[in-house]
């Protein structure tokens, strides 16, 4: 776990996190780095660490975010499924910046018949040495649900993160059997969380990181495209094939009752490598992170436009700015219908 004067675990999900108050706060949002640590995938892992590398040299945040798929114990692009192993590498990796990073899992970083569970790779990911994480509340669905609030020098809390487990698999547990969502108890639970925190500090807001995301993105794409001028372009684009949004085929609430709450005002999830995506819809800021991933689809070696991370920033004055942190030069900011 993160050792510093500034970081406090209050209990089992949550902490806090004193952020300065004369100069702004830096998040870098990583995701679906995939990386296989294993005979297969020795010259891709090379490649991502190594943009990795370059990313956080480029934007020197303060914390790193990592929005799940971190690594891929997938037996035929790998060569390997023991994700304890994967797991240590890159906890080694992250370490060695000496800047706090945290995360959520994916669908992929324990893919079935991997050597650990998630719970077996939280408690490793809680050794980190600059590791923010906790599996959070037994009962809830998921591992690692977990609250992390920013707090300024006057002992307010501004700004929450909200760590959450978008799952893996519906019924039928395996990759073909689609995706699964944010589930009830998970939603109900951080939505008491902010509740109970905002009643306490009125001018609290809320960011959430999650992997796989909403069906109301997809939505808000469909609406934006079709003239619908309550949905916002703020950047990026959807570069899937299809224009695919990998959401679950469950209805999920997660969406609507962060509407009705009011209290998050921006979403960051990954999962789709090729979108890069963000927007608002209903007063959400949803934001699909660029993505790292040189290992999971076919053929994205060669591609880039993709590639990058998300710098969130957080003013003094409160304000927040997203943008896109490419790693080459060019990045595609096209959505059809818009421009
Ligand atoms: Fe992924
Ligand atoms: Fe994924």
């Amino acid at each position: 776990m993160y050792r510093s004067d500034r970081l406090r675990q209050v209990d089992e999900e949550t902490f806090t996190l004193r952020i300065p108050k004369d100069r702004d706060f830096k998040i870098l949002q990583l995701t679906d780095l995939h990386l296989g640590f294993g005979i297969l995938s020795r010259n891709r892992d090379k490649l991502a660490l190594d943009a990795v590398r370059k990313l956080i040299k480029k934007s020197k945040p303060d914390l790193i975010v990592l929005t799940g798929d971190s690594i891929f114990p997938f037996l035929p692009k790998s060569g390997t499924l023991n994700n304890r192993r994967q797991a240590k590498k890159l906890m080694a990796f992250l370490d060695s910046f000496e800047i706090p990073y945290t995360q959520v899992f994916g669908n992929h970083d324990c893919e079935m018949g991997s050597v650990c569970n998630k719970e077996e790779l939280a408690e490793l990911y809680k050794k980190g040495r600059y590791c923010i994480f906790t599996e959070g509340r037994k009962e809830l669905t998921g591992v690692g649900n977990f609250l992390i609030e920013l707090v300024d020098d006057s002992g307010k809390v501004p700004l929450s993160l909200v760590m959450l487990d978008s799952n893996m698999y519906g019924e039928g547990g395996w990759f073909y059997s689609g995706f699964d969502c944010i589930q009830d108890d998970q939603v109900t639970w951080c939505m008491g969380r902010l509740n109970a925190l905002k009643r306490e500090y009125p001018d609290m807001n809320a960011m959430a990181f999650f992997h796989m995301p909403p069906r109301e993105f997809k939505e808000a794409y469909e609406k934006m495209k079709l003239g619908d001028k309550n949905v916002i372009y703020r950047h990026g684009s959807i570069g899937e094939k299809n224009e695919y949004f990998g959401i679950s085929k469950f209805k999920g609430t997660f969406f609507d009752r962060a509407v009705k709450n009011g209290i998050i005002k921006w979403m960051f999830c990954g999962h789709d490598h090729l979108n890069t995506l963000s927007l608002i819809y209903k007063g959400i800021q949803m934001t699909y992170g660029m993505s790292i991933d040189y290992l999971g689809y076919m053929g994205i070696k060669k591609s880039y436009i993709q590639r990058g991370g998300t710098l969130i920033t957080r003013r003094t004055d409160g304000s927040v700015d997203i943008r896109m942190v490419p790693l080459g030069a060019v990045v595609s900011t096209r959505v059809k219908g818009v421009h």
